[in-house]
């Protein structure tokens, strides 16, 4: 018998609401997410993003719904363990001022009673890593760039190697081209590569190129919920629909990869003369971009491991197929 893939969900949340006095600040929200995978919650200002992020690692308490991390209940769970599963990249960074970059790195670790060695040996891994020069282990915070800043602030959550990472606007406080180059460098990396995240952003460019799903919220309420090209192609609600709509083009052709252009590609077989190679991987707006800086107007494209190459044309009458095909199922 063939082995049914299974990925289990290491994050299942059920119905979970939170209130402020009177106000409601999250709306019965379920959503779960398995192992490796990354969902983004996605929303403008207010739309209880954060809080409902908080909730997850028990820094709010929910007042109403159930949250397991790998099958147990959190609110069961002696913080101790919560830890250890969970690494916390707070909004705005959230270094503390007064410790040195080593002493923030140290924090979890600490609390969960590793010895000076062991702290030394991880936080000397972590920095390079990172790609955080030594020699700012014993700086301040304030000493250090808003990009080394951040890096601090993943390599502090990645510190007692949780299998569950939750991030607050990791990129927020970057400016748009240090941020472009953190946010690819992220993608790659391996530390990260394999855990199961939860992920906040108000940038819908960000949310589909990192997000195997996305929960968009609106004034506490998840509006819809599912992979990005459910989102783009078959928006539930209006709300949805006007979320996108300022950057849908862009957004229809982030969301298409080579790969899932393939079964829809007409084109000359063989041969990689002169062409811009790309992986399967690579988005169609990846390709645009690449394609319009080349020299020569209309370069030859050629897609790695395909026996395949074709120019702009070709590829854009696969991507109208491709995007019925979304629109419709
Ligand atoms: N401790 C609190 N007391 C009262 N109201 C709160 C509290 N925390 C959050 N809120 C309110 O709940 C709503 C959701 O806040 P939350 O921080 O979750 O939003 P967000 O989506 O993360 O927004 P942003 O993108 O600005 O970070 C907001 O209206 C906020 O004012
Ligand atoms: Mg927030």
């Amino acid at each position: 018998m063939v082995p049914i893939p299974y990925l289990s969900n290491v994050i299942e949340v059920q119905n979970l609401s939170k209130s402020f006095d009177a106000f409601t600040a999250v709306d019965d929200a379920s959503f779960s997410v398995p192992e490796g995978e990354t969902l983004v919650l996605l929303g403008t200002s207010g739309s209880g993003k954060t809080t409902t992020l908080k909730m997850l690692n028990r820094l709010i308490e929910p007042d109403q719904g159930t949250i397991r991390i790998n099958g147990q209940e959190v609110k069961s769970q002696p913080p101790e363990q919560l830890r250890r599963q969970v690494g916390y990249v707070i909004q705005h960074i959230g270094l503390f001022p007064h410790y040195t970059v080593a002493q923030n790195i140290a924090i979890v670790p600490q609390l969960l009673g590793w010895s000076a060695e062991q702290i030394q040996a991880r936080t000397d891994e972590l920095m390079a890593l990172l790609k955080l020069p030594d020699e700012l282990e014993a700086r301040k915070p304030e000493e250090l760039s808003g990009g080394q800043q951040q890096r601090v602030g993943l390599a502090r959550a990645l510190a007692a190697d949780p299998p569950v990472i939750l991030l607050d606007e990791p990129f927020g406080a970057l400016d748009p081209i240090t941020r472009s180059q953190i946010v690819n460098e992220f993608k790659e990396l391996e530390a990260l590569k394999y855990k199961t995240k939860v992920m906040v952003t108000h940038d819908v460019h960000e949310a589909v190129s990192m997000g195997h799903q996305i929960a968009l919220m609106d004034q506490g309420r998840i509006q819809q919920l599912g992979a990005p090209q459910d989102l783009v192609f078959r928006p539930q609600n209006d709300f949805v629909r006007r979320f996108f709509a300022g950057q849908l083009f862009r957004l229809e052709l982030e969301v298409a990869t080579l790969g899932d252009l393939w079964p829809f590609l007409n084109g000359v077989k063989g041969g990689e003369l002169q062409a811009l190679r790309f992986e399967s991987t690579a988005t169609l707006w990846q390709v645009m971009q690449k394609a319009s800086a080349a020299t020569g107007s209309d370069p030859l494209i050629a897609i790695a491991g395909k026996d395949w190459r074709g120019d702009q044309s070709q590829l854009m009458v696969a991507f109208q197929r491709l995007k019925n095909k979304w629109s419709r199922s």
